[in-house]
């Protein structure tokens, strides 16, 4: 089977039960703060888990590109990708534990599908808890099917899902193939990594709040996960997906390059190819991110840099990276269009930022060595690492490891803070990926950030149009194409003109229409966006009408007083306007 087949099948399937086929949403998230990547298929949906209705129906069947950095040391093993294609179907408020499991059971066993034999595949269901109870009727459902109770096991929290630390959850039922050698065990151990986890179903009933409280969503819904990538390993009888045709065109080209072969450098190929892969994405995207020192550009150049490092130990020549991008444009090209689109982006900043780091690599491998000879490495030794060759404190606790000694990364972030003014906490939350902030804050800001957009329009410029936007608790962020800096007096104006429009106090309303219609009424949509055919749009009172998934306020004057902070410039050709939000008095 190959990477198009499984793909095709999936959907295909869901298709014949009454999924609706939706895009896979950007892999930067726009309005949510709290994640630098989309790490599951379900977080473009949260609105919709939390009770929206969704445009297409209640029944959703996609592949998702996500992105997972806390896996970072496990990259180059059997299982673990930075980047990866996430298949999921969704109940949102419709069928629920029965379907579902059978389903699952279905595609995974039915010979028009993936036809695994039964003797392959095992499964866990929820133990419970205190406060959710034990998993009995999955269990049932399960045996129903054929499966032998030696073939099922309960387990406690891997077996409960939430992303991040709150948010819609539930109790999850996953699946697992048989990968090892020989005799295949009569008993299934979850404990043995032989057994690979391709697929959870996770029966969304509850909502976890920030205290930790407990309570039953208002629909219950299911959210199932298979990994793509494993998935068509096990199926191709392949050890990793590096062996598929995912990977294989990048590692031949490694050979290549190098004169090297894939099976001597098994692990340092396998990184490379992951990273360039997961670095083509991110700079492919949509809402694409080009490396820096911060969040989401932070992620990439540390992608890259380590990819950079790899790449010299296998011995590729200087400037290889565009060579591997272009190939993962051409395979995925077809299906992801938007790699194809920015190409040039892509092979451009790679380059970049390759030829940058090449430059300081060898020296502050040298420093290294010097600091590594003298036993541990301080916070301030890997601050200057970092500064002086820009290397990424992960690569340096890297290489301590290879050492065996260790790294100050406590002092390490103390300095990166004092130097970047970043919030630890801010960085912390962003790197766990946690869930969308639905935050009374964050809601009145995005109502926020739809009337600035349009008093723009129309007492600055009507030509002007978003090019970005992130909101966070504290504050609301707008890029937006206008080719000078504002005056106070235009600033004061914009201002004034959103509070005016919060003072009317406008309901907010909205709407699902087809993409046409809601292009015909003028709804306002991102440049570079790529919307499904069915859409939602916002309006508030007749001042303005936006493409948008939500939340917002009920009424205008639920948004508070509206104050721009600062107004500075982006990119060429692009401002970006910071503003808060305050408590009427
Ligand atoms: N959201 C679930 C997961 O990522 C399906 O495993």
């Amino acid at each position: 089977m190959n990477a198009n087949q499984l793909r095709d099948k999936y959907l295909e399937f869901f298709k014949s039960k009454g999924h609706v086929i939706i895009p896979s949403a950007s892999l930067v998230p726009k309005d949510d703060p709290s994640v630098l990547f989309n790490t599951a298929g379900m977080q473009p949906l949260v609105p919709y888990l939390s009770g929206q209705p969704h445009p297409l129906g209640k029944r959703l069947v996609n592949i998702q590109k996500c992105l997972r950095t806390v896996d970072f040391e496990n990259i180059g093993d059997n299982t673990h990708h930075t980047f990866f294609q996430m298949l999921g179907n969704w109940s949102l408020g419709d069928y629920f534990k029965k379907e579902a499991i059978t389903w699952s059971f279905e595609f995974l066993t039915g010979k028009k599908w993936l036809n695994i034999p039964l003797k392959m595949l095992a499964f866990t269901v929820y133990e419970g808890d205190k406060n959710v109870p034990r998993d009995a009727e999955s269990y049932e459902l399960w045996k129903s099917l054929g499966v032998p109770a030696e073939r099922i096991a309960f387990l406690g929290k891997d077996n409960f899902w939430i992303a991040g630390e709150s948010g819609p959850c539930g109790p999850s039922t996953e699946m697992f193939y048989w990968t090892g050698d020989g005799n295949l065990p009569v008993k299934f151990d979850p404990h043995d990594n032989r057994w690979v986890e391709i697929w959870n179903d996770v029966f969304m009933q509850y909502s976890k709040g920030k205290d930790g409280s407990i309570t039953p969503l208002k629909q219950r819904n299911v959210d199932t996960g298979m990994g793509f990538e494993r998935t068509l390993a096990v199926l191709s009888g392949k050890k990793s997906a590096y062996e598929t045709d995912l990977f294989q065109p990048i590692i031949k080209k490694m050979e290549q390059l190098s004169g090297k072969k894939y099976k001597d450098h098994q692990r340092e190929m396998r990184i490379v190819a992951d990273h360039i892969r997961a670095a083509t994405f991110i700079l492919g995207d949509g809402n694409a991110v080009v490396p820096s020192n911060l969040d989401r550009g932070y992620v990439l150049r540390r992608l890259i840099r380590r990819a950079v490092r790899y790449a010299k130990q296998i011995g590729l020549p200087d400037n290889s990276l565009p060579s591997l991008a272009e190939l993962v444009v051409t395979d995925y090209g077809d299906y992801y269009t938007e790699l194809k689109k920015n190409k040039q982006r892509i092979t451009e900043e790679l380059q970049k930022e390759e030829e940058k780091f090449e430059k300081t690599l060898e020296k502050g491998l040298k420093e290294f060595e010097k600091m590594a000879a003298q036993g541990d490495i301080s916070g301030k030794e890997a601050f200057l690492l970092f500064q002086s060759y820009g290397f990424p404190l992960e690569m340096t606790e890297e290489l301590a490891d290879e050492k065996k000694v260790k790294v100050g990364a406590q002092e390490f972030l103390a300095e990166f803070q004092k130097h970047q003014e970043l919030s630890r906490k801010g960085a912390e939350q962003k790197f766990k990926g946690g869930l969308a902030d639905l935050s009374t804050e964050t809601v009145r800001l995005h109502t926020a950030t739809h009337l600035l957009n349009e008093a723009l329009r129309k007492v600055i410029d009507p030509k002007i149009k978003q090019r970005g936007s992130n909101i966070t608790p504290e504050r609301l962020r707008f890029d937006f194409s206008f080719d000078r800096k504002l005056t106070l007096e235009e600033i004061k104006k914009v201002e004034g003109e959103v509070n005016r429009v919060i003072q009317k106090h406008l309901p907010v309303v909205c709407k699902e229409m087809t993409k046409e219609q809601a292009v015909k009424i003028g709804a306002e949509m991102e440049f570079g966006q790529k919307y499904p055919d069915k859409v939602t749009v916002y309006f508030v009172g007749d001042y303005s009408k936006e493409f948008c998934g939500g939340p917002h306020v009920k009424n205008t004057k639920e948004v508070g007083k509206f104050k721009i902070i600062k107004e500075e410039a982006c990119s060429a050709g692009v401002r970006r306007i910071k503003a808060v939000v305050e408590e009427q008095k």
